[in-house]
């Protein structure tokens, strides 16, 4: 018996040569049929749909190629993981085995690192919002606390009289490299003086140790000239301590802001071909410690907190067409099971989308919408795909930073996501939310608890 093809609708399409145009060739139909050897196909059917997979493989290939790259420049280097681009503990675990310290941003991501066994003297405690309950126990477990405004350097001066202990501590510092706009919301000026007080401050005080310099000077930079700019002020404010008030600074930290390998809205070529690569970020921040008048046994330790370009590549998210439409000018939609309140960092990148079987050769321009009744739930403004009948499954690719953490809960669940090992073993990390976990969280009030209609 022969089964019967599916039914495409056709199209009109003008006849063109196959002259390559600014994009290269024609359009060569590419597949995700595996994620390390498993099934992407049997993925969704024993893990449901849509699913978010990790690959722990690619993200301790990353690690090592970072690791690398900077360590083979530089005396010294230290990775943090930047606990809010993925905190799912699995992915958090991962780089810790691979030697990375954490880098948290609140009370609740610093308790993960510390459940998830990361001694608190490797915990970077960055953000505007820490307690004072915060900072008393960063403070008595030795954790490098980064003053982001002179409020909290007060309340930290008020924490160290209170627990008769040091606080380790270092400023973010915030600065002009080139990159507009400035990221000046968090930590002090450099330009204006302001960081150059904070240090004054912190070391005239006598209540605190000042052991580092922090920047991070914004996201997704793609010219590793503004890390150039960026280590050439931190390590003049390093220099200046050490000369004016006699403290040595025992690390530089640049933060996080390497891209990934994705392409922003509204870039003219593919991010995988055009954004710098590792060797280009520690290339430029090794050009100016190299340079620099620290004496040779003092050049500080280097720590990163790279996020996203550890991860993002690691990550996919896999769904299932649920239909297909034509707009009012004739344009095809295509409508899947993932939407942007899981898929949030769609406002931002022209996520790759790959159908996870071949299909038929004939390609459409289309609108890539999600499950969601919402106007802003668009996926793809306009992507190239085979003709994809409800039911067929494709991935978005490059989803492994910010999607776990910043993904709401809104009109559908958040999904499982599952962690293909380096044996290629497909394991939840995450289970799927149900309704009862949403459910269980709300009270109704006695007067509301019946109506009539
Ligand atoms: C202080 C700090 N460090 C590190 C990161 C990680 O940045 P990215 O994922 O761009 O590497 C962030 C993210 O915004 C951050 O705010």
């Amino acid at each position: 018996m022969t089964t019967k093809k599916p039914y495409i609708k056709p199209i009109i399409r003008r006849l063109e040569a196959r002259m390559p145009s600014k994009f290269g060739g024609g359009n060569a139909i590419k597949t995700l049929t595996h994620i390390d050897g498993v099934s992407t196909e049997s993925l969704l059917e024993k893990f449901g749909s849509p699913l978010f997979v990790l690959s722990e493989k690619i993200i301790r290939r990353n690690y090592r190629e970072a690791h690398r790259a900077f360590s083979t420049r530089l005396p010294r280097v230290q990775f943090s993981w930047s606990y809010k681009s993925n905190y799912l503990d699995a992915v958090c675990r991962i780089f810790h085995q691979e030697g990375s310290w954490a880098e948290v941003v609140s009370g609740f991501e610093y308790q993960k690192a510390l459940l998830n066994g990361v001694p608190g003297d490797k915990i970077i405690f960055n953000g505007p919002d820490k307690t004072r309950d915060d900072l008393i126990l960063a403070t008595r477990n030795q954790s490098l606390i980064h003053i982001d405004h002179f409020d909290e350097l007060y309340l930290l001066q008020e924490v160290a009289k209170e627990t008769h202990l040091r606080p380790q501590v270092a400023i973010r510092v915030n600065m002009d490299t080139g990159i507009y706009p400035m990221w000046d919301r968090f930590g002090f000026n450099y330009e204006n003086g302001q960081a150059w007080d904070a240090i004054n401050r912190i070391v005239k005080g006598g209540q605190m140790d000042l052991v580092g310099l922090h920047c991070h000077i914004g996201t997704f930079i793609m010219t590793a000239d503004a890390y150039e700019v960026a280590a050439t002020k931190l390590a003049s404010l390093a220099l200046e301590t050490w000369k004016q008030l006699g403290v040595s600074i025992a690390y530089l930290d640049l933060g996080g802001g390497f891209a990934s390998k994705n392409t922003l809205k509204g870039a003219y070529l593919p991010g995988n071909e055009t954004n710098p690569d590792f060797d280009d970020y520690a290339e430029a921040i090794t050009r100016v410690l190299m340079k620099s008048s620290f004496p040779e046994n003092r050049i500080p330790l280097i720590i990163l907190e790279t996020g996203r370009a550890l991860i993002d590549n690691a990550g996919y998210l896999l769904g299932t067409v649920i239909a297909n439409k034509r707009s009012s000018t004739g344009k095809k939609n295509l409508i899947v099971d993932f939407g942007v309140n899981i898929l949030f960092t769609a406002f931002w990148y022209n996520h790759p989308l790959l159908p996870l079987k071949t299909h038929h050769s004939l390609m459409e321009e289309c609108t890539v919408y999600g499950p969601l009744c919402m106007n802003i739930d668009v996926i793809r403004d306009s992507v190239v795909l085979p003709a994809l009948n409800p039911g067929d499954h494709l991935a978005a690719l490059y989803v492994g930073a910010y999607n776990m953490t910043q993904w709401m809960q809104f009109i559908t669940m958040r999904p499982a996501v599952v962690l293909i090992t380096e044996k290629g073993e497909p394991v939840v990390i995450r289970k799927a939310e149900t309704d009862k976990v949403i459910r269980e969280q709300e009270l109704i009030p006695d007067h509301l608890l019946s109506f009539t209609l």
